[in-house]
């Protein structure tokens, strides 16, 4: 009796089985997503533009009994990220479980100066293309019987930041989708969530605080943390497993947000 329980207690806490696709994998919350999706079992696709950095990735997890794949797609690209569909569907026999939208991009400068392009590039990267991305993943989502979306989103989609207005738009607009998609495509058996990180070391937040506005920014965030300092990745990466997990199966629309403290 006592084993028929933990066998059902261990389907709960475990991905095994399941498929998995991430934007951005290769450094970074993307990279740390990965490890943990993939070490509760999961069988994961990763993307980014990079075919070098995707190919020592590979190694790396090849090397730690890890089951990953990867190819190079430049999200900004429609017919690319068709493509990037396309060999997930080949690979996975046509069924997707989890689709962690995570690659995203910032510039910051003050609202008067950014350019047209700026803001192009920006939202084309961090909703336009989350935006699609999901609705060419729907069929496969819907085919695996049991989907999950978790958006990597970001405080300052719900906080003013200075230097940061188009970024905080993207994820302001990344946060509503996560509970539109939430409701329409319940009846097809797949949750959406979004995790908003405070400031965590990588190479997106190592470009931001180059900048002496930035920088302010950055430190300003980070005296308001609680916890009185930034997050690492694996502290994301947590969240984002552990919603993909059967044991999150009533959670759906919501928007979470893992930073020390500093939105409370
Ligand atoms: N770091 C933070 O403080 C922080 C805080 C809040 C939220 N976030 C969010 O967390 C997520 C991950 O950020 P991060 O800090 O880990 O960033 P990162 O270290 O810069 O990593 C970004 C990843 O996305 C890929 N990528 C970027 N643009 C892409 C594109 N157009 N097409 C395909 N792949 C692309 C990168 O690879 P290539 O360059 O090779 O394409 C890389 O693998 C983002 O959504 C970000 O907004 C980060």
């Amino acid at each position: 009796m006592a084993e028929t329980k933990w066998v059902m207690k261990d389907k709960r806490w475990s991905l095994h089985g399941m498929t998995a696709l991430v934007t951005g994998g290769t450094r970074g919350i993307g990279h740390a997503i990965v490890e943990e999706l993939a070490e509760f079992g999961a069988t994961v696709h990763i993307c980014a533009r990079n075919q070098d950095d995707i190919d020592k990735c590979l190694e790396e997890w090849k090397s730690k009994g890890l089951n990953v794949t990867g190819s190079v797609c430049d999200l900004l690209c429609s017919d690319q990220r068709k493509r990037l569909m396309e060999i997930v569907g080949s690979i996975f026999h046509g069924k997707l479980n989890i689709l962690v939208n995570n690659a995203a991009t910032n510039i910051t400068k003050k609202i008067t100066d950014y350019t047209a392009e700026d803001i192009s590039a920006i939202m084309g990267t961090n909703f336009e293309s989350v935006y699609h991305l999901c609705q060419v993943a729907h069929p496969l989502l819907k085919d695996s019987g049991n989907g999950s979306i978790v958006f990597i989103s970001s405080v300052a989609g719900l906080k003013a930041l200075p230097v940061f207005s188009v970024y905080a738009a993207s994820k302001g607009a990344m946060n509503q989708f996560t509970k539109n998609l939430a409701l329409e495509w319940a009846k097809d058996n797949i949750r959406a969530n979004a995790v908003a990180p405070g400031p965590v070391k990588t190479k997106l937040l190592e470009c931001i605080v180059n900048s002496s506005e930035g920088n302010e920014s950055i430190n300003g965030v980070v005296s308001q943390t609680f916890v009185g300092r930034m997050g690492e990745t694996k502290e994301i990466s947590a969240l984002v497993a552990f919603l993909c997990l059967p044991a999150a199966s009533y959670i759906t629309g919501q928007v979470i947000c893992v930073d020390g403290g500093f939105t409370t």
